[in-house]
């Protein structure tokens, strides 16, 4: 009889409260905190420039205390190049940026917003990146297939992304081996120093005076320093111009 009775109550208990049963067998994953980038990184072993270049640009405490608030906004997406693909960039890349490029150059890395590699499928392009410029936001171009494969492309390089490093809400991470070196940064728009020199002589062609100087700065080889020898070339082209006219 009082068995009975008690397994009518268990019985009663699991129909009334099937939560009760679903939740014991749940595993010892309760979330301890907020996600911390420079933590998955860490952990990656491979991400040292990475963390380095977060740390000195302060994105790592910024990503970090967004994240602290993301829990019921977008969350994040960080494209992490590993050690690799920071050595393999022309030497001097990084110390050529400004420290506000080297800001952009980071944020153009991040998206304000939380993908999985089946998310990525429904995102529309171009996606925007936490960069933004004159011209708006830094974007990149993202396709992704169903093998949990995507190519992204920053519009200068173009990589294809298999490996994803930490992927827990709000917090997704993918390993890059190459830096996604923004158009804006790095696209053809960039002043590159070679056009500029070969303008100079051609523009102090005009004048035989004027092409001396100009010409004979060329030993520097920064773009600062093309510019300069430019600027000279166009002023004493310029005194010489006036002066022509005078006499
Ligand atoms: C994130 O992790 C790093 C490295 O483990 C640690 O030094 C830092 O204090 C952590 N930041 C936060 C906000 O917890
Ligand atoms: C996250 O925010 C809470 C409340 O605002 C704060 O107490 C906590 O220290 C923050 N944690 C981190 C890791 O920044
Ligand atoms: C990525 O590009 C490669 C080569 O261009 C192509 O074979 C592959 O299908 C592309 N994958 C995706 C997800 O678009
Ligand atoms: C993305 O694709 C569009 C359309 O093909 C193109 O105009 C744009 O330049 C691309 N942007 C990047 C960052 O690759």
């Amino acid at each position: 009889m009082a068995s009975a009775g008690m397994r009518i109550a268990v019985f009663l208990t699991l129909a009334l409260f099937p939560a009760a049963l679903a939740q014991a067998p749940s595993p010892t994953a309760t979330p301890k905190g907020p996600p911390n980038i420079t933590a998955v990184l860490e952990k990656g072993g491979q991400y040292t420039t990475l963390i380095r270049l977060m740390k000195s640009t302060q994105q790592d405490t910024q990503l970090n205390s967004q994240l602290n608030n993301s829990f019921n906004g977008n969350g994040y997406t960080v494209f992490a190049p590993t050690d690799n693909a920071f050595n393999s960039l022309k030497p001097g890349t990084l110390n050529s940026l400004t420290q506000q490029q080297q800001v952009s150059l980071v944020q153009g890395h991040i998206l304000p917003q939380y993908y999985t590699f089946d998310l990525f499928e429904t995102a529309s392009n171009p996606v925007r990146t936490q960069a933004s410029g004159k011209d708006g936001p830094y974007t990149l171009n993202i396709t992704a297939n169903t093998q949990n494969q995507l190519n992204v492309s920053s519009g200068v390089v173009e990589i294809t992304v298999n490996n994803a490093l930490s992927v827990v809400k709000p917090l997704a991470v993918y390993s890059v081996d190459k830096v996604l070196l923004p158009l804006e940064l790095f696209g053809a728009k960039a002043p590159a120093a070679a056009p500029t020199a070969s303008k100079a002589p051609k523009k102090g062609g005009s004048s035989g005076a004027a092409s001396g100087p100009a010409g004979s700065d060329d030993s520097t080889d920064d773009s600062t320093g093309a510019a300069s020898a430019r600027a000279v070339g166009w002023s004493v082209a310029g005194l010489a111009a006036v002066l022509g006219y005078l006499l």
